[in-house]
């Protein structure tokens, strides 16, 4: 074969197997050894000018430059993403290596227990972090001499203003805001002037429920705080409800689901009991319809807090709080 011929011959081959390094039958690796390595079929070529004309040498030699020249350009232009996308046709080749991040726990008891009580008709409503005493004490029947104050020590920002203690001011608020019939619940954080420890911390999740309506009994609430518990633990949690006080709702009561004994650790989380309490609750009290206005000849209602920290601790198996807020990738990555 003439010099010519095989030139044309080398560069229909080269451009033969470019297509297949785009579909990966041939590595780039292994086709610039093909052609450029020391044997490899350019090289070749310029062995074989030594049997070429004085005349034919010069035109010859440029040619094979040429050809050179082109086929390491095309080489080098075969993009790196095009590459990389071939990689996938090899099914047995490592997988890239993503750093993801999680839904934080708490986060996901929040989203769990917000659609539990969409199911029955419940929106969700969000309240503020700093709030005035009026919302956070007043409005909720708790006037400035009330003793229940000191059932939550405040973080005060100054004489009028305060990081809110609990999620009801919500309810103060919601209700200013909107006629009956309300059907609500409202997730946030809230602050305790607490020490810091393996059970409790300064500052925490709570969500609030609302429900007002006409003729709304004690036993709705019941009703409603079993379905949700049945929701949460599965249809044969056990719950209990104990009497109790808040200056907000009357009667008061907190529900306790049983937890169990079967531990040690299970012991000392419900204090030997099997107890657990998750949440407090109640009939609104008729000094809160009044200080929104309501009629109470008309509405009733009830409402509840449930603590997500604790939830989130009994679902997930976590026995330092303080885990959720120090931003440990490690452990938030199991989520
Ligand atoms: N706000 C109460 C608390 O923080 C919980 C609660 C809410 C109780 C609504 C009754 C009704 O402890």
């Amino acid at each position: 074969m003439s010099l010519e011929k095989r030139i044309d011959a080398i560069l229909k081959e080269f451009n033969l197997d470019i297509e297949k390094v785009s579909s990966n039958d041939i590595s780039k690796a292994d086709l610039s050894l093909k052609y450029f390595s020391r044997k490899g079929q350019i090289s070749k070529l310029y062995d074989s000018l030594s049997t070429a004309s004085p005349k034919e040498k010069p035109i010859f030699g440029k040619k094979i430059n040429d050809l050179k020249r082109d086929c390491e350009k095309k080489i080098n232009e075969l993009s790196d993403i095009q590459l990389e996308k071939n990689k996938f046709k090899d099914f047995s080749y490592p997988g890239d290596f993503h750093l993801t991040g999680s839904v934080h726990p708490i986060t996901q008891v929040i989203d769990e227990i917000k659609e539990i009580f969409s199911k029955i008709g419940f929106s969700v409503a969000y309240g503020r972090e700093i709030e005035s005493q009026f919302y956070n004490f007043e409005a909720l029947n708790m006037p400035s001499y009330h003793p229940a104050r000191d059932m939550q020590d405040t973080f005060f920002i100054d004489k009028d203003f305060l990081l809110r203690t609990h999620t009801s001011g919500t309810q103060i608020h919601f209700m200013e805001q909107n006629e009956p019939p309300i059907r609500i619940i409202a997730p946030g954080r809230v602050f305790r002037n607490e020490d810091i420890s393996v059970r409790s911390h300064c500052q925490f999740h709570q969500i609030e429920g609302l429900y007002i309506d006409k003729k709304v009994s004690f036993s709705d609430l019941k009703g409603t705080l079993d379905y949700f518990a049945k929701q949460l633990f599965g249809n044969n949690v056990k719950t209990r409800f104990r009497p109790s006080y808040f200056p907000f709702t009357e009667p008061s009561a907190e529900m306790d689901v049983y937890w169990g004994l079967q531990s040690e650790s299970d012991y000392r989380i419900t204090k030997g009991t099997g107890w657990l309490e998750i949440l407090g609750c109640g009939m609104v009290h008729n000094k809160v319809l009044k200080a929104v206005d309501y009629d109470m000849k008309f509405w009733k209602g009830f409402a509840f807090g449930i603590g997500i920290e604790r939830l989130a601790m009994l679902l997930y198996g976590i026995d330092d709080i303080r885990s959720f807020y120090n931003g440990d990738v490690q452990f938030l990555s199991q989520f």
